[in-house]
């Protein structure tokens, strides 16, 4: 008796105790599902800055975007993001051009973990102009990339070499298990360029290393290529150090 009255005594300290631990256990979850749809999120965006009409399925531009002051793009490809802001986010590298073409635009990078709303109001100003042709979700995602998915690249790739500072062992162990199931293991089983002028993942990761850590973090649009994301940005840059040993043709 004396026995049962102190567990009883004790009942609100157990079953807080209990309440805790489940609320925390829920706020774990929570938080994980959470994680897991902001990568996502992230990951669309990524799709999306490389070419919004392509990942969207819709119909290309047939204009070239009135802010547009480049040599390299015309015509659809003047709306890809990277055409203004660069495969490496500072304006400086930009479009399918291997060499600098900067326009002084600026880059994207002061926008990082600015609030999604104000993103989004610059992707639908006068020097944008995406409102309606970008569904609002897609303008979401793609401030989430910009909020919280680009990374400073000067960090990983020297300028003026171009090399990349990964580690080139560990990469090949990536490489070798995951890139080479489509790519073949020395990186020239697809041809992304016509077969005169041959273009295979060495030859884009040496000449433009910024668009293929962009690609290598995010997949490539309407292909089956997969996302790095849950990886470490260390991992991405092994696999970039290593893809640079791989044959240019
Ligand atoms: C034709 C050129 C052009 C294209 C294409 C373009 N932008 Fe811009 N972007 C600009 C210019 C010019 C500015 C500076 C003026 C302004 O802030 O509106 C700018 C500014 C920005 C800024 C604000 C940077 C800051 O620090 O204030 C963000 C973010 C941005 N662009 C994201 C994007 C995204 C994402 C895409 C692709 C969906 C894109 N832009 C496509 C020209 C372009
Ligand atoms: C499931 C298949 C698949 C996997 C896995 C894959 N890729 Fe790709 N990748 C593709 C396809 C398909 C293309 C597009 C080919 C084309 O445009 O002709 C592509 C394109 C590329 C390009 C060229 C992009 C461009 O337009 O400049 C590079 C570089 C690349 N992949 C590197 C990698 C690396 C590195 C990995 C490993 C992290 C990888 N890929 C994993 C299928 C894959």
């Amino acid at each position: 008796m004396r026995n049962y009255l102190r567990r009883l005594r004790l009942l609100p300290v157990t079953s807080f105790v209990a309440l805790a631990a489940m609320s925390v256990f829920f706020s774990l979850v929570v938080r994980a599902e959470h994680d897991v749809a902001h990568l996502r999120y992230v990951n669309q965006g990524g799709l999306l800055y490389d070419n919004w009409y392509v990942h969207l399925g819709t119909p290309p531009p047939t204009d070239t975007h009135p802010g547009y002051t480049g040599v390299g793009e015309q015509g659809a490809a003047s709306w890809r993001c990277p055409a203004c802001h660069g495969w490496d986010y500072k304006g400086d590298w930009g479009g399918s051009a291997q060499e600098r073409q900067s326009q002084g635009i600026t880059g994207i990078r002061n926008m990082t973990d600015a609030p999604l709303r104000s993103i989004v109001s610059v992707l639908k100003n006068d020097a944008h102009r995406f409102g309606g042709r970008i569904p609002e979700e897609g303008l979401t995602a793609l401030a989430y990339f910009v909020a919280g998915g680009q990374i400073d690249m000067d960090h990983y790739i020297d300028r003026i070499t171009r090399r990349a500072s990964g580690d080139r062992v560990r990469g090949a162990r990536i490489y070798q298990t995951i890139c080479a199931k489509c790519h073949g293991d020395d990186g020239k089983f697809l041809n992304f360029n016509t077969a005169e002028n041959p273009q295979f993942v060495g030859t884009v990761a040496t000449r433009n290393p910024w668009r293929t850590l962009h690609k290598i973090r995010m997949g490539q649009p309407e292909v089956d290529m997969v996302s790095m994301l849950a990886f470490t940005t260390q991992d991405h840059v092994d696999v970039l150090a290593y893809t640079q040993t791989l044959p240019l043709e």
